[in-house]
């Protein structure tokens, strides 16, 4: 059953087509790998779909409703998560602070209601913490739940970033190079994480350059190159298309 269908998306900056013509689909619990080289396209796209960006041309449906066009918070609540390329943690705050960020466009208590401690406001606050207590145990973060962000590692803050992603409840979770810069054992860690993820019926799409973390994860893959589709299928036809070799994977042993 489809979740996100892509449908002719083209995005221009400037003079620059970023995007061209680019349709697929995603199916519920799937793990689908958006790769390319540098500059193909891939943030484009992700930005695209969570509202950060507006296509030029072409439509992005998700649960059969289309989202382009609409805010970049009502297409969260709706139930896309994400997290950036970038890093976009509050390094001044703790690690359960930062989840609990997650939280605050899902819950209908406004902010100052919380202040003012109404019963319905404490009683989202508790449903709130004991959720972050669950993320923070799901993704192996609770021993340092009480550390300024400003103070894990890398690889432990691409952790972090899934977890603030996590409690917005996503159905599909859009995941930017959640492994690079992480060394071999957290990045095995992660791909176990990322199918566990899977495993609670959240729909994973993931743009990454490490092709032992793609190639082992995903159902799907579909090749960027040039803001330009170039073929989509799994990951044994992706490692032998002669395309695919030329435009990305050269002689990369995978
Ligand atoms: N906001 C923007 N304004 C102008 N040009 C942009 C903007 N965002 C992206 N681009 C350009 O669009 C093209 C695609 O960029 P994008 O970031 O989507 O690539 P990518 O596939 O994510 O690359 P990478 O693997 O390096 O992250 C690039 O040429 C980039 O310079
Ligand atoms: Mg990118």
């Amino acid at each position: 059953m489809v979740l996100l269908e892509i449908q002719n998306i083209t995005k221009i900056f400037g003079g620059l087509i970023a995007l061209r013509d680019v349709s697929f689909d995603i199916n519920r619990s799937e793990i689908v790998g958006l790769i390319g080289p540098n500059g193909a396209g891939k943030s484009t796209l992700f930005n695209i779909i969570s509202g950060f960006h507006h296509p030029d041309k072409g439509r992005i449906l998700f649960k059969d409703r289309q989202i382009n066009g609409l805010q970049v918070d009502r297409i969260a609540r709706m139930g896309i998560g994400r997290i950036f390329q970038e890093p976009t943690l509050f390094m001044q705050e703790t690690i359960f602070e930062n989840v609990l960020s997650g939280f605050h466009r899902h819950y209908r208590e406004a902010a100052w209601k919380a202040l003012l401690h109404t019963p319905a406001a404490n009683r989202e606050e508790r449903i709130k913490k004991n959720k972050a207590i669950e993320i923070l145990e799901f993704m192996e973060l609770s021993a340092l739940s009480g550390e300024l962000a400003a103070n894990l590692p890398h690889g432990r803050q691409r952790v972090l970033a899934i977890a603030i992603a996590l409690a917005s409840e996503p159905d599909l979770l859009l995941l930017d190079e959640p492994v690079t810069g992480m060394n071999p054992s957290e990045t095995t860690t992660m791909i176990e994480k990322i199918r566990q993820i899977r495993g609670r019926g959240i729909t994973v799409l993931i743009v990454e350059h490490d092709m032992r973390a793609v190639m082992s994860l995903c159902d799907r893959i579909v090749v960027l190159n040039l803001g330009v589709k170039l073929v989509e299928g799994t990951p044994d036809r992706i490692k032998s298309d002669e395309r695919v070799i030329e435009a990305y994977l050269g002689k990369q042993v995978i």
